[in-house]
């Protein structure tokens, strides 16, 4: 391995989500290039990305159909600020996802990365009811979740490695059981381990509704939490309830979406 680029790396680099004492005997690997699964290091050692470079990377690395594309766009117009303007491709991209989406979900406002989505999809909850003369100021989210890392979606995560240093920073959130497959008891199948998650939702609901703007969750798959999966049934139960109690969910599909558990959204 290249020692220079490790060298000038740990001189100037902080890497996320890493205690960066651990690179002293454990350093980053050099990545030069990316084709479809495949990376390959400085020294041409191939490995295959199994984590989609934490699961963002749907399409392969240096996929040459989006690369075209991208290029084509850069060389007319690399970036204008939706505030005043608009373009071609953006509204053809807004038509196109619109016309993907679940019913009712007819318009797109885009975010830089996960965290800014979930915090814009927090706000846009807790605006709706301020809109409609209702002061709300909380979220109900699942034990064990994961929203990402600015601290709106700390605060509707459950994962204390990430959490716990900025508690005293946080929104209060309301945790509910999650429905977690793993968490089954003897006996007990996948479906029941949801209703039983639902009947503590329900509990919470009834205590907090008027005063929860949404309740937010990883559809199908809590990933970052361990990849724990959860019978679909609870997401249904979901619906309903929240229906029931008037507040909203907010789906965060980030890790889960554009086809990744087999259809293009989890829910
Ligand atoms: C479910 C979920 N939500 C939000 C995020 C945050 O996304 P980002 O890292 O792009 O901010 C992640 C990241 O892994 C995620 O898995």
């Amino acid at each position: 391995m290249d020692l220079d680029i490790i060298q000038r790396d740990l001189r100037t680099l902080w890497h996320p989500c890493t205690q960066m004492r651990d690179h002293a005997d454990d350093p980053p690997i050099a990545i030069r290039r990316g084709s479809g699964v495949w990376l390959e290091d400085v020294d041409g050692k191939r490995y295959l990305d199994a984590i989609s470079s934490w699961w963002v990377n749907l399409f392969g690395h240096a996929n040459p159909r989006i690369n075209a594309a991208i290029t084509e766009q850069l060389g007319q117009l690399e970036h204008v600020i939706l505030a005043g303007f608009t373009h071609e491709p953006v509204v053809t991209l807004s038509e196109r996802l619109s016309a993907l989406a679940p019913a009712g979900l007819g318009h797109c406002f885009y975010a830089s990365d996960g965290s800014s989505a979930v915090e814009i999809a927090l706000k846009m909850s807790f605006h709706f009811w301020r809109n409609k003369g209702e002061t709300r100021t909380r979220f109900i989210s699942l034990a064990n979740s994961y929203h990402g890392e600015t601290l709106g979606a700390l605060a509707v995560g459950d994962v204390a490695l990430y959490k716990e240093t900025y508690e005293p920073l946080l929104l209060r959130n309301i945790t509910v059981p999650s429905p977690d497959a793993y968490l089954r008891e003897p006996g007990e199948s996948e479906a029941e381990v949801a209703r039983r998650a639902i009947a503590a939702l329900e509990q919470t609901l009834e205590r907090h509704a008027r005063e929860v703007c949404a309740v937010i969750v990883e559809p199908l798959v809590q990933c970052a939490g361990g990849m724990r999966m959860h019978d679909p049934v609870y997401l249904s139960l979901l619906r309903d309830a929240c229906d029931r109690y008037h507040v909203h969910i907010i789906a965060d599909e980030i890790a889960v979406g554009f086809g990744r558990t087999g259809t293009l959204f989890a829910c």
